[in-house]
């Protein structure tokens, strides 16, 4: 029998959240509530999310929307990988309760929101150089989930590393009642990080991707000598490939997402992103400059 309610409207959500966190509260459970927003096509990096959404909070709510606001034209916005049964299947084995599945006239029910959080400076640059209103879009939707759910906490993945500090930014500033929790980058054994987008690969662009993760680690080791040291070992080793186009590299300072000068030192994160074919695929590592 599913234990797994799938809710389509904000209307049945409030409902039955309410009651679930009245239950909790009566009999002495954890009715604190957990996010963790998805846009589907769930992997084993969605469900390390989950595992820790589990953790942190006595009722998890994963919620699966792909969200039009964040992808631009021309973008993969109808090709994005669509499995709600195995979703569903996957969220049931987790214990997951809720899932919030709505389609976009629930979400935009007048098209599209006027109103949008932006993401500002750091919103224009690397992602959202190469995908402009990405963010912006990514935002919006996020302050909409945060709104309907009200939870007290939310789970983010490390691999979209951008993102998480956008949205730890965004509810800092606006002063959203919400802990943001990242959780790190789940790879495969060959160090390719789990994306959604894996699945547009064929094997030999399978294969190539893992240049991404082989040239971060180059620079991980090469960063005791600086950061054109650390760059310069990622692009060899990126370049190398021939499948893999790239399309930047850098590494910015954890706490503004700025790059960082040719003379920094200290803890630091490389960002890269890459063409595949036609799939795009990011990753980060964190690094320490010496
Ligand atoms: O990371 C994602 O899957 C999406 O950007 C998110 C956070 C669910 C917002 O649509």
């Amino acid at each position: 029998m599913s234990t797994t309610e799938i809710l389509g409207t904000i209307g049945e959500l409030h409902d039955r959240l309410g009651q679930a966190r009245d239950r909790a509260a009566l009999t002495g459970g954890d009715n604190r509530v957990v996010l963790v927003p998805t846009m589907g096509a769930l992997h084993a990096g969605h469900l390390a999310l989950v595992r820790r959404a589990h953790a942190l909070g006595g009722i998890v709510v994963v919620s699966i929307f792909v969200n039009p606001l964040q992808f631009g034209a021309g973008e993969d916005l109808d090709r994005y990988p669509r499995t709600l049964a195995a979703d569903l299947a996957a969220l049931e084995a987790e214990n997951i309760s809720f899932v919030f599945a709505p389609d976009a006239r629930e979400m935009y029910p007048s098209g599209a929101s006027d109103t949008r959080v932006t993401a500002g400076a750091v919103g224009s640059l690397y992602e959202g150089a190469a995908r402009p209103g990405h963010f912006d879009g990514m935002l919006t939707v996020v302050a909409k989930l945060l709104g309907i759910v009200t939870p007290d906490a939310a789970v983010f993945g490390q691999k979209d590393g951008q993102q998480a500090f956008l949205v730890q930014r965004m509810v800092t500033d606006l002063n959203v009642p919400t802990a943001i929790d990242v959780v790190d980058t789940v790879r495969e054994p060959s160090g390719l990080a789990l994306s959604s987008r894996n699945r547009y690969l064929d094997d030999a662009q399978h294969s190539a991707a893992q240049a991404l993760f082989a040239g971060l680690t180059a620079a991980a080791d090469a960063a005791y000598a600086g950061p054109a040291a650390a760059l310069s070992a990622a692009q060899a080793r990126i370049d190398a490939q021939s499948l893999v186009k790239l399309d930047y590299l850098v590494i910015v300072h954890p706490e503004t997402f700025l790059a960082v000068p040719s003379d920094y030192r200290g803890p630091a994160r490389m960002l890269v992103a890459a063409r595949v074919g036609t799939t795009r695929l990011i990753d980060n590592v964190s690094i320490s400059l010496g």
